[in-house]
């Protein structure tokens, strides 16, 4: 007993840590509101009986649980309508409890049933996906697998959501995924609890949703020519290099994916991004352009077309822009929103804002007499007078307006939603505004941006690594959280040709993201959290999904001593590490020198090789910094 109650007070007294690792084997992301260990394991059955609601809305979500508790056990399993003595059980509430809302739920697995209860059949839906994390890793497996005990720890779970905007984006325009690729994001982010994806569908490399009556958009602005590089460093391509790398979505497409998010309780947000970022628009009508000339311009593939070196907003070299000058802009946009607003059922359309160069503008006589005639000063005010009247055609349909962050300078109506990229701030003023905000700051959210050294990682700007992505909080003490909608992460695809490629950007820093818009502020920390993310890495490379290992290797930094010499840091990011190092040129293990204090390099070192381990095991990738990058980067003014 004096045992207990002094377990008990520890658990209350001292870090969170504690008391999870009386749950050692339980790793759910996001981590729920709260959960209980009981005593007893809950052991799969011969066969199965599942008790769930047979409706429409309920149909996905037991195909789901059906096919993960059968494929890799083998077990038989049925679904009923009314088995009050079913082992397991999804339950919708009568009466609704008010405390777990409209996506949460309460998961309880003793060692004679698991029963799920939720209001609705998103919530059911969510304690099926912590319900799995209970099991064994090899459930996740597409083939059955032998000799597991199929077994789930007695657990009593309340766990609803902090947001109501759980969002990833995912960026097809700069390279085109197909219907299937989406579909299997769609299936990878509902594991976390996702419950939004915002598509990015136009953008200078392509414009990728069928536009009836704009035949062009999808016939010429779908397709450049593919180059494999440095995306921004490419050279123009030649007027003859075949234009057949791309592709878009019918609108039967369109239909296809949100009837799939739909099923998995997903929302998707169309990004149509006006006026800038909008080459493949004007390759396809040049009429659209305040610029003569535009009909010689070329969807782009990755070559220069901006000039960031003054800041924003940027100079642009070819004129990539709608014309805010031209009332031909407005009627091509109001048939694009017109279809956009029937095709995708949820409230809001996106309409980009971001990053619109105005020094085109600047030379357009059209936009001369604009500005005098409706008393604009400025470019800045240009831009606002086209987002007010292009809120007005989004309004028109019946739906609400959302844009990037750089809309609020030109003066929006109050009704426009904000969408924060440019850090916290523009959210922060957003909201004090009593605009709704949407927080999808680069410095959490980012999730093109490299998540380790750039010496290993495919180069980009800028880093983002995965316990800065954990610390994401979609709602600072500083704003009215009645104002902030949620949060989400955005996946730019520049650098992103492929599908494994994008699960290796977006995971594990999209777990970071799930739990900062899921679970309870008080709730988070980071070595607990990582804890499960190794439990996770174990899960996915059972699903043969892909991930970043990036957080296993080592941080460098450099300095020069007083008397120039070299100093080189190395720091882990996963706690509980050991760095074992060389500048001998040959492969480090656990047998060479272990990193324990700044190290001074040897003069003539060419080469430092590093590894990590844990343990007796190496989990970081093998690391060779050549000595010229650590002194470039410790010269850096
Ligand atoms: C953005 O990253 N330009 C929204």
């Amino acid at each position: 007993m004096k045992k207990i109650i002094s377990s008990v007070l520890l658990c209350l007294t001292s870090a969170i840590a504690f008391c999870q690792t009386n749950n050692a084997d339980i790793a759910i992301i996001p981590q729920p509101v709260s959960l209980t260990k009981t005593t007893g394991v809950f052991s799969l059955p011969q066969t199965i009986v599942i008790e769930a609601p047979v409706t429409q809305e309920m149909k996905e979500v037991t195909r789901f649980l059906k096919e993960r508790l059968s494929v890799a056990t083998g077990i038989n399993v049925t679904v009923q309508n009314a088995a009050p003595s079913a082992a397991i059980q999804l339950l919708l509430n009568k009466p609704q409890d008010a405390v777990i809302g409209k996506e949460g739920y309460n998961l309880s697995v003793t060692s004679k049933n698991i029963i799920i209860k939720a209001n609705t059949a998103a919530g059911l839906f969510y304690g099926v996906q912590t319900m799995l994390q209970l099991f064994p890793k090899e459930i996740e497996s597409a083939v059955p697998v032998a000799n597991i005990s199929w077994t789930a720890p007695a657990v009593e779970i309340t766990d609803y959501p902090r947001f109501g905007w759980r969002g990833l984006m995912f960026d097809v325009a700069r390279h085109f995924f197909t219907k299937e690729d989406v579909k299997k994001y769609i299936d990878n982010m509902v594991r976390y609890k996702y419950n939004l994806l915002h598509l990015h569908l136009t953008d200078d490399e392509g414009w990728r949703i069928e536009i009836k009556g704009l035949p062009k958009l999808t016939e010429v602005g779908a397709w450049n020519v593919k180059k494999i590089g440095y995306f921004g460093t490419f050279s123009h391509p030649a007027p003859d290099e075949p234009k057949t790398y791309g592709g878009f979505y019918t609108q039967e497409d369109i239909k296809e994916l949100v009837q799939y998010a739909k099923e998995r309780f997903v929302n998707i947000l169309p990004e149509i991004d006006v006026p800038g970022h909008s080459l493949a628009a004007v390759v396809s009508y040049p009429e659209l352009s305040c610029t003569p000339g535009a009909d010689k311009y070329r969807v782009r593939s990755g070559e220069p077309i901006m000039d960031w070196s003054k800041g924003a907003p940027p100079i642009a070299l070819v004129d990539n822009t709608l014309c805010p000058a031209n009332e031909k802009v407005y009627e091509f946009l109001d048939k694009v929103v017109t279809q956009v607003a029937q095709l995708f059922p949820f409230e809001y359309i996106h309409m980009g804002g971001d990053e619109a160069p105005h020094n085109y503008w600047e030379k357009t006589p059209a936009i001369k007499t604009l500005m005098q005639k409706e008393k604009l000063k400025n470019m800045v005010e240009v831009q606002g007078y086209f987002t007010r009247r292009l809120e007005k055609i989004v309004r028109s349909k019946g739906k609400k307006f959302i844009g990037w962050d750089e809309i609020l300078e030109g003066g929006v109506e109050p009704s426009a939603a904000i969408m924060s990229w440019r850090g916290m701030k523009y959210g922060v003023k957003a909201a004090k505004m009593k605009h709704e905000v949407v927080m999808s700051p680069t410095t959490y959210a980012y999730i093109d941006y490299m998540q380790g050294d750039p010496i290993i990682e495919p180069r980009i700007y800028a880093g983002l690594r995965l316990n800065k992505s954990y610390e994401f909080d979609p709602s600072p003490d500083s704003v009215d959280a009645k104002y902030i909608k949620g949060g989400q992460a955005n996946l730019w695809t520049e650098q992103v040709y492929n599908m494994r490629h994008a699960q290796y950007m977006t995971w594990p820093r999209g777990w970071a993201i799930a739990e900062s818009v899921w679970s309870p502020r008080e709730k988070k920390n980071w070595n607990n959290f990582f804890n499960r993310v190794e439990k996770h890495f174990e899960r996915f490379d059972v699903a043969e999904i892909k991930y970043a290992p990036a957080v296993y290797d080592p941080i460098f930094t450099v300095s020069r001593t007083a008397d120039k010499q070299l100093k080189i840091t190395l720091a882990s990011e996963a706690p509980g590490l050991d760095i074992y190092y060389t500048f001998d040129n040959s492969f480090p293990d656990h047998f060479y020198p272990k990193y324990t204090s700044p190290l001074i390099a040897p003069k003539e070192a060419v080469m430092l090789k590093v590894i990590t381990y844990k343990g007796m095991k190496p989990v970081g990738r093998l690391i060779a910094m050549p000595m010229d990058e650590l002194k470039k980067r410790a010269d850096k003014k």
